[in-house]
């Protein structure tokens, strides 16, 4: 029998990670040492409080039934909320938990959106994006973030056929991959175009605690009426070094939070009761947000460092103010950066990421995750650096 992927997913590309895995495998068998900058997953470890708790809350087997969502964890990202943002939410009415994030993204656009309707998703961005409107059977419209606009949505270029159909939009500041970030002004300017088109949004907002040189990156909420038409989500893989137990959550429109409720209770039941606990803990504990502070601070010194060598060689980037990439654009001779990401894991072992991972208009770019100590991340850049010079 001959097996093929649904007409709705036959379209897509092969995924960016299938091919660089093959440049890695290649790379490897040169015997080149690999350094990946690929991926964006923490190497930081999590707080040893919450090691510690998380071994003792698994040997009560009174938390092993169905999870569904533990009250504490709801009150805790309520109190959250309120200390960080001075926001008001809900705890029993305007959040949900997620298995991820990513969970919640993939399942809410399929409670949303019927199939003439039109998901907006920034390009570039999370690869992911790009995937939801496949998956809830709808449409999808990229919308183009480019670096003469500090990679701020312009409207304009958003045709009117298209906001005619659109029913949600996806926005994430500080962004993955450009770590870009937004102001309040910016916040409001997006809340009052949504609500004069009748527009959903999803705000990603899951690197606001990884910010530096004083910027704290906003809620949506703060902002007035925002809560009539936006969901935000929160992710504990990032900001607790936490990606392997895979809890994120949503806040927000009332109503919104209850239809992606009532499809989750079709598919899952939640996040095993032990992570909830433990994510309650770390919100509430002066100590993990302390050791936040530390995790942040350890990726500021890594971004000073590449964002220094590089543009001592000739790269032209500006320091970003949030999370832990560095999008940067590539000298204008190397025309194809999926075949520069190709030379520079088989001649140099190190590994990026091409900037159409993101969507088309990441053409020109390459994105590194500074996950890896300071000396290795340095030895990196010398070798991004040296091959750049020998193509010359
Ligand atoms: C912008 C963005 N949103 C969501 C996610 C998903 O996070 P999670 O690990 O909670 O699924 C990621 C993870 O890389 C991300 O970069």
């Amino acid at each position: 029998m001959d097996i093929k992927p649904s007409d709705k997913f036959s379209g897509q590309k092969e995924g960016i990670w299938k091919r660089l895995n093959l440049f890695i495998s290649e790379a490897k068998s040169k015997g080149r040492d690999i350094i990946n900058l690929g991926i964006g997953c923490p190497d930081q470890k999590p707080a040893p409080v919450l090691v510690n708790m998380l071994s003792e809350l698994v040997k009560d087997t009174s938390l092993y039934g169905y999870p569904f969502s533990e009250k504490e964890l709801h009150i805790e990202i309520s109190n959250w909320y309120k200390r960080r943002f001075n926001v008001t939410i809900d705890p029993e009415t305007e959040i949900i938990h997620t298995i991820g994030a990513q969970e919640g993204l993939t399942n809410l656009p399929v409670a949303l959106l019927n199939t003439d309707e039109i998901l907006l998703y920034p390009d570039p961005g999370y690869p992911l994006y790009g995937y939801l409107p496949a998956f809830a059977s709808a449409r999808g419209f990229g919308y183009p973030l480019e670096e003469k606009n500090n990679f701020q949505i312009d409207f304009g270029r958003i045709p009117k056929e298209v906001l005619k159909k659109s029913k949600a939009i996806i926005v994430n500041y500080p962004s993955n991959p450009l770590a870009a970030t937004i102001e309040k002004d910016g916040l409001s300017e997006i809340v009052r175009f949504a609500k004069q088109h009748n527009i959903i949004v999803i705000y990603d907002n899951t690197y606001c605690e990884i910010a530096f040189d004083g910027y704290r990156p906003p809620s949506i909420f703060e902002i007035e009426g925002a809560k009539d038409i936006a969901v935000e989500l929160h992710s504990f893989s990032k900001t607790y070094n936490l990606p392997g137990i895979r809890l994120g959550f949503f806040a927000g429109k009332r109503e919104i939070i209850r239809i992606l409720s009532d499809v989750k209770s079709n598919i899952d039941f939640g996040v095993f009761k032990p992570f909830q606990r433990l994510g309650a803990y770390a919100l509430k504990s002066e100590e993990v947000q302390n050791y936040v502070k530390s995790t942040v601070e350890t990726y500021r010194r890594r971004r000073d460092i590449v964002v220094e060598k590089l543009n001592r060689c000739g790269w032209k980037i500006n320091r970003p103010k949030a999370t832990f990439y560095i999008f940067a654009k590539l000298p204008e001779f190397i025309r194809d950066e999926e075949e520069f990401v190709r030379s520079l894991v088989l001649n140099t072992g190190v590994v990026v990421l091409p900037g159409t991972a993101f969507g088309e208009n990441g053409k020109g770019y390459i994105r590194m995750a500074l996950v890896h100590r300071e000396e290795v991340i340095s030895e990196a850049i010398d070798r991004i650096n040296n091959f750049i010079k020998n193509c010359t």
